[in-house]
């Protein structure tokens, strides 16, 4: 399963690209805003710190504008992947965008079928949206099972990232329903890392190794 994460925080995607623990990096139009910097420049800043995917939203909803933007993004550096809603024009922009070598995340999904859609449409990645599923009480992951059983029935090559994540169970759940990629909010990535146990081991053993002068 790959790992992208899922913010416009060029340190954090710093950190997390040397620590090796990314494989790409997903921002949505609420993110790039938080960040408070121009769209192309944190782009182009982004696609430089990871040889993967970095997904670029556009912010156009009608055909043409959104083909013309997502021209528009695909020339900021050659990893981008755009991004474009489930929408009608989205995923004729898609096929469009798809037909020209382009990789496309086809964001703001909601169920299967609109996962089957996306991928007739020939788009790179499907996101799911499993976190806001889960808050109006919809399990994400069935909807994670679901896309995973129709894609392999049809072969499809669009990989399913599972996306609006919010905990690390979310994760597990994901990887264990057959997701191909999960964007992660980095404080969910770095909390993927930590247990109990694990730091109290580790002071056992500093301990044990301190009282008895072990050297290395
Ligand atoms: C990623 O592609 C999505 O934009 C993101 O995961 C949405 O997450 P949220 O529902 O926590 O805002």
């Amino acid at each position: 399963m790959k790992f992208f994460v899922d913010t416009a925080d060029t340190g954090e995607i710093k950190t997390l690209a040397e620590a090796g623990l990314i494989d790409g990096v997903t921002t949505n139009p609420s993110l790039i805003a938080k960040s408070g910097r121009p769209f192309a420049e944190v782009i182009a800043e982004i696609c430089e710190l990871t040889p993967g995917h970095v997904s670029a939203e556009v912010v156009a909803t009608e055909y043409d504008t959104m083909v013309s933007e997502g021209r528009k993004l695909q020339k900021i550096a050659p990893n981008v992947a755009v991004k474009l809603p489930l929408t009608l024009d989205g995923l004729r922009a898609c096929r469009t965008l798809a037909d020209e070598d382009t990789a496309v995340n086809v964001t703001l999904c909601f169920s299967a079928n609109q996962a089957l859609l996306a991928a007739k449409a020939g788009a790179t990645y499907i996101s799911p949206f499993i976190g806001r599923l889960d808050d109006i009480n919809v399990d994400g992951m069935e909807l994670i099972e679901d896309i995973r059983t129709i894609y392999d029935n049809y072969m499809f090559e669009t990989e399913i990232l599972a996306a609006s994540i919010r905990t690390p169970n979310h994760v597990k759940l994901s990887a264990l329903a057959g997701a191909d990629v999960a964007t992660v909010p980095p404080n969910v990535l770095r909390g993927l890392i930590n247990h109990p146990l694990t730091d109290k081991g580790l002071a056992a053993f500093l301990a044990d190794a301190e009282k008895a002068g072990v050297k290395v």
